[in-house]
Formats: C-alpha cells, sequence, structure tokens
C-alpha cells in the first residue's frame, strides 16, 4: 500500500521508518523494511502497525546502510501475517522487493519457478518477482534495472514494484504499471515512493513516473526507461504543499484537522475560477467549447465519498444544464455495456487520483470515444493523466482515511463544471445561477458557521455510543448526504448504518423503526422547493409516531420542524442545490466524536484503506 525506496548519505532505516509513517493514512496491516549494508541485504517485517517493526528492531537493530526499502501492506493475497509481509527476498537472499498492485499471472510464474527449484515460503504474489529478479539479474549481468524490464514483461496485472540487490549496493529501481510510484530528486540522494508525503520532509523536487516505466536511482542519477529500455520522457514538478500540511498541526487526529480545513478548502478550490462579471474560467478544463457544446450525455464514474459527490452533481448538472445525466459506482460501470459515444461526456471524481475502480471505468469509456474530464485532488496522479482533461480539486493533501474537505471540494468542483458547461453551452440562466454563483463566493463562510456550533452534535454523539444503529434519511441532495453520513458512520464507529431516500421510507424501512433507534433526517429548504420540505416533515412525523428518536438538520429558521426534533442542528440558509456542503459537515462531526468515544481509531479504521489501488 505504501512504498518507499531511498538511496543516499542518510542511514536509510531512518528515512525509510519516516516515510512510511508519512504514509500510514493509506491504510495497512504489516510493515517491513530491507537496508544494503557491507555487500550483504538485511531485512525486518511484523504484522500489524508500524510501531511492531519499530520495536522489533530495536530488539535485533539492522546494519547501517544508506541504501534501502520499505513497505506497508494491505493484504490481498494472503493474510497479514509476518511472513506474508513485504519486502520478499530470493532463495539467496540478496534481493529485496516490494510492491502494491496484484500480479494476475503469478500461479503460473510460480509454478514455473517451483519446476525450476524455486523455493517459495509466502502466499504472497511479490514472492515470485524476487525469485524472477534473481534469475534475470544472474543471467543477464545487465544489473538489476534491466533485470526488472526482463521481469515486468513478463507480469500480467497491476503493480508498482521497487527492489534491490546486495550485489548493487547504490541502486533502488522501480517500476510501474497502473499503481502510483513518484521519485523524489534531492541532492547526493534520491528517493522513490507510492505518495510525495513520503518524502516532502527531504526534497519538493518530484518526477512522476508513467504508465510501463522502469527507473534507475543512484544517489546523483534518475534514469528512467520503458519496459524494453528505451528512455522515456517524464514530467518533473515541483510540489506546492510543505511537510506542516501532512501534519497534524495540534489536532488530535488528522480527521479533524481535515474538517477543520473545509472552509479553507472550499474558498481554495473557488479561486481564481469565477471572475467579477460572474463569469467562470476554468482554464484547466481543455476539451474545447466546440466539443462540449455537442455533449449530449453526462455520466459521472467515482467510487465511495466521491461517487456521493457525483450523485449530487448529477442533480445540479440536470438542473443547470438540462442535459441528462447519470451518476454510476464505477466498479459496476466498468463492467457493463454502458451506451457512450463522442457525444457522451465521463466525469471521473477521486481524490487520490489512483482508485483503480475510477481508472479502469475511465478507460472503458475512453475506448468507446467519450471525452473524460476528471475532478481530481493529487496532482499528477494517473486518473488526471489519462483523462482528456481536469479540474483539480484545492484541498490539499487529504490524510485520515474518511474523506472529509476532500468530499466539499469536490461538491465545488462539480457544480463548478456544471455552471461552466451552461455557460459555454449559451444555456439562458436567469437570476438564480447568478444567486447561486454569489452563494457559492459565500459558502465557505457558512461551512465556517457550522464548524462553530458543533458542541452540541458532539454531545449527542457521545450520549448514542452505545446504539447499535443509525438510520439516515434524506430526499433530493438530501438522500446522497443521508448515504454519506451513513458511510461515515460505518467506516468510523464501526455501527451499523444506512442511508434512505425517505420517499423510500414506507416501503420497507419503516419496518425497522423501533423505540428510541436514532434516526438523522436533512431537511431540505422550505424556500425553493417547498414540496420537497413538507414532504420530509410528513416522514419525520411517520418516523416519530414509531418511537424513533429524531434527529434533524435543518436551515436556520425552519421552524416547521421544531415540533418534531428531538435533537435540531442547525445549518446556514443556502440554495437547496449547495445545501449539501452545510449539511454534509454535522454528519461528519457526529461520526468521527462517536468513534471517539467507542475507542476507534479515527484517521485509520480497521480493513480500511485511502486510496484503493486494487480491485
Ligand atoms: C476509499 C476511501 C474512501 C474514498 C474512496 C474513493 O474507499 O477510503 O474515503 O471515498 O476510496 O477514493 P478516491 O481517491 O477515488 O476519491
Amino acid at each position: 500500500c505504501g512504498i518507499v525506496g531511498y538511496v543516499g548519505a542518510q542511514s536509510a532505516l531512518d528515512v525509510v521508518i519516516a516515510g512510511l509513517k508519512r504514509l500510514e493514512y493509506r491504510g495497512y496491516d504489516s510493515a517491513g523494511i530491507a537496508v544494503l549494508a557491507d555487500g550483504e541485504l538485511a531485512n525486518a517485517k511484523k504484522a500489524g502497525k508500524l510501531v511492531n517493526l519499530e520495536k522489533e528492531l530495536v530488539g535485533h537493530p539492522l546494519p547501517a546502510g544508506s541504501t534501502g526499502l520499505g513497505h506497508t501492506r494491505w493484504a490481498t493475497h494472503g493474510g497479514p501475517t509476518d511472513v506474508n509481509a513485504h519486502p520478499h527476498l530470493d532463495n539467496s537472499g540478496r534481493v529485496a522487493v516490494v510492491h502494491n498492485g496484484i500480479i494476475e499471472n503469478f500461479a503460473a510464474l510460480r509454478a514455473e519457478l517451483a519446476g525450476r527449484g524455486h523455493r517459495l515460503e509466502s502466499e504472497t504474489d511479490t514472492e515470485v518477482v524476487a525469485h524472477l529478479l534473481a534469475e534475470r539479474f544472474s543471467a543477464t549481468g545487465g544489473g538489476l534495472a534491466e533485470a526488472m524490464r526482463q521481469v515486468c514483461r513478463r507480469l500480467e496485472g497491476a503493480f508498482t514494484l521497487v527492489a534491490v540487490h546486495a550485489d548493487e549496493p547504490d541502486v533502488v529501481v522501480g517500476a510501474r504499471r497502473n499503481s502510483p510510484l513518484v521519485v523524489g530528486v534531492g541532492e547526493g540522494e534520491n528517493f522513490l515512493a507510492s505518495d510525495v508525503a513520503a518524502f516532502i520532509a527531504h526534497t519538493r523536487s518530484a518526477i512522476e513516473l508513467g504508465q510501463d516505466q522502469v527507473v534507475e536511482l543512484r544517489r546523483d542519477e534518475v534514469t528512467v526507461t520503458d519496459f524494453h529500455g528505451a528512455p522515456a520522457d517524464v514530467r518533473a514538478y515541483h510540489v506546492d504543499w510543505d511537510a506542516s500540511a501532512a501534519e497534524k498541526g495540534g489536532y488530535d487526529y488528522f480527521m479533524l484537522k481535515e474538517i477543520a480545513e473545509q472552509p479553507k478548502a472550499v474558498a481554495d478550490t473557488l479561486l481564481g475560477r469565477i471572475d467579477a462579471s460572474g463569469l467562470l474560467t476554468l482554464d484547466e478544463v481543455r476539451i474545447p467549447a466546440a466539443v462540449l457544446r455537442e455533449v449530449d450525455k453526462v455520466v459521472i464514474v467515482a467510487c465511495g465519498t466521491a461517487y456521493h459527490a457525483g450523485m449530487i452533481a448529477k442533480l445540479a448538472i440536470e438542473h443547470w444544464t438540462r442535459i441528462p445525466c447519470e451518476t454510476e459506482l464505477a466498479s459496476e460501470f466498468r463492467y457493463r455495456d454502458p451506451i457512450l459515444d463522442q457525444r457522451t461526456l465521463v466525469i471521473a471524481i477521486s481524490q487520490s487520483g489512483e482508485t483503480m475502480d475510477t481508472l479502469m471505468a475511465l478507460r472503458h469509456a475512453r475506448e468507446q470515444g467519450a471525452k473524460v474530464l476528471a475532478v481530481c485532488n493529487t496532482n499528477g496522479s494517473t486518473i488526471p493523466r489519462e483523462s482528456d482533461a481536469v479540474l483539480y480539486t484545492h484541498a490539499g493533501p487529504e490524510v485520515a482515511v474518511a474523506s472529509t474537505k476532500a468530499f466539499l471540494t469536490q461538491l465545488v468542483a462539480c457544480y463548478l463544471v456544471a455552471l461552466y458547461l451552461g455557460q459555454v453551452r449559451g444555456t439562458k440562466w436567469g437570476d438564480e445561477i447568478e444567486a447561486v454563483i454569489r452563494e457559492l463566493s459565500d459558502i465557505a463562510g457558512a461551512v465556517d458557521t457550522v464548524l462553530e456550533t458543533m458542541e452540541p452534535v458532539r454531545r449527542l454523539a457521545r450520549s448514542l455510543a452505545d446504539k447499535d444503529t443509525v438510520l439516515f434519511l434524506g430526499r433530493h441532495v438530501g438522500y446522497p448526504v443521508a448515504l454519506e453520513g451513513a458511510l461515515k458512520l460505518k467506516e468510523l464507529a464501526y455501527m451499523h448504518a444506512e442511508g434512505f431516500a425517505a420517499g423510500e421510507l414506507k416501503h420497507g424501512p419503516i419496518a425497522l423503526i423501533e423505540e428510541d433507534l436514532p434516526v438523522v433526517v436533512v431537511v431540505p429548504s422550505p424556500r425553493g422547493r417547498s414540496v420537497l420540505h413538507d414532504k420530509i416533515v410528513s416522514n419525520i412525523q411517520e418516523i416519530r409516531a414509531r418511537g424513533a428518536r429524531t434527529i434533524v438538520i435543518a436551515e436556520e429558521g425552519d421552524e416547521a420542524v421544531v415540533p418534531y426534533a428531538d435533537h435540531l442542528i442547525r445549518i446556514p440558509a443556502t440554495p437547496t442545490l449547495l445545501q449539501p456542503l452545510v449539511a454534509t459537515v454535522p454528519l461528519q462531526v457526529f461520526a468521527c466524536e462517536l468513534a471517539t468515544a467507542r475507542g476507534n481509531e479515527v484517521d485509520q479504521p480497521r480493513n480500511l484503506a485511502k486510496s484503493v489501488t486494487v480491485e
């Protein structure tokens, strides 16, 4: 899941462990490290958190060396045990490899290696790579990079690999297909990592590796080729956030910090994108206006929290542009036979830009001629690279596994895309749009107001720590907000939580209501579409009559809900379509506080990973 490689003058052990700590947020269940010292390779690995590995290193220190690699693993093939942890070595103990992704033809390769007398000890697909590398290294004499190229040509699936060989003590080699790998370029030292956070304390100069490339790192040299040895084009860039952006800054958890950063993240995502006359200038959307004018269908693909942003985006796009829009889970979309053509605009939403299902969905769409616009938070990641255009959300690094500020900025970016589509297509905009643009500019302040009034929400969360189930209801934009509230609770509090469209209540979910069951209801603005509002007020009465404990999120001044709310959470008034930007925030705080009250790990919930680069 997290990979770090280092060659330089510092202690590889220290650099790699510190780097792995910075990548902890990605989620993992075992960790390991290897260093080259005095012509030998030494390694240590341990199931569980990094502290277990650190304890092991205190008991059994590794010799000091300045070339090394490390890994935090999220189990796919084989459980999270010491043996299955990375790095994996060949039988001679001279090659060490760490790996992200899945090697699909590993069973065949394993059988082949066994036939040639190799003894494979773990159940992982990675170990076969160590053995293949050792074989190729001895056979070709062309060095580790050449061995890596030859091995990569034989591998199927998605992988990022980093390897060292005791016979080449000043070299670290990496290879990339699909899963991310970034080079950090220092002075007399170089780094490799799955994410810039791992080396940001040392350098802000980075090179992103492209698809099917192999990189050889020496202290003063970085050489990148394709899998056949031809020199490859690479893009160097400057990382524009510093180390403190990836630290907790006084908060107990990254998630709390990221929740608090939301007003700024929202403002940053709007910055420079709306001019004084209310026109949108989305320079990064490099799909020509003529092409956007021809678009007759929009399809949004995403996973997890980003999918909920997509559900809300659908409502905004259809309402403001009148272009039919559908939102689909990337994992479903990629395995069916969707109807797309050159006039379809596909929007792929992803915080990390690395989610495998979303990546595969966008490839599926492009194969059929559709144009793809990525909405992404990670500069240089795979999804924007493979898209026709990208609109970056400017949330800054999001470290907690459960997404918060990235979600709000995804919403902002999607609203901008919707309004932009309307603008280039010359949609007749009435007063509503002007008001929306004005309100969008004020929305960061509204999010701030919500954050200042969260103490009662925290108290309420603590009082519900013993409950087994919480339900969430909403209509229209409130429905995805309800789903997001339930997702946050599952992720963080490990509670049974479900979100429903309030209109569906009578078709089943109402049977779940029993005495004192907490039900959170997201109430739309009474202004604008009052039918929606009135319907949900009836729904609140229906569940309350059956004993539910109602937790009502309603806009300031909405008096109609007061008699039926056991707990009332106020949010600032906004236009209906923008309400998720303020209504989601209390649900994030609620889930975070419940997780803390239940003694759960907030930033790294069990079994989850921040960036899911496997299928
Ligand atoms: C993982 C994370 C979620 C996230 C989802 C999509 O499951 O735990 O928080 O919403 O992936 O990630 P993406 O990076 O594509 O937005």
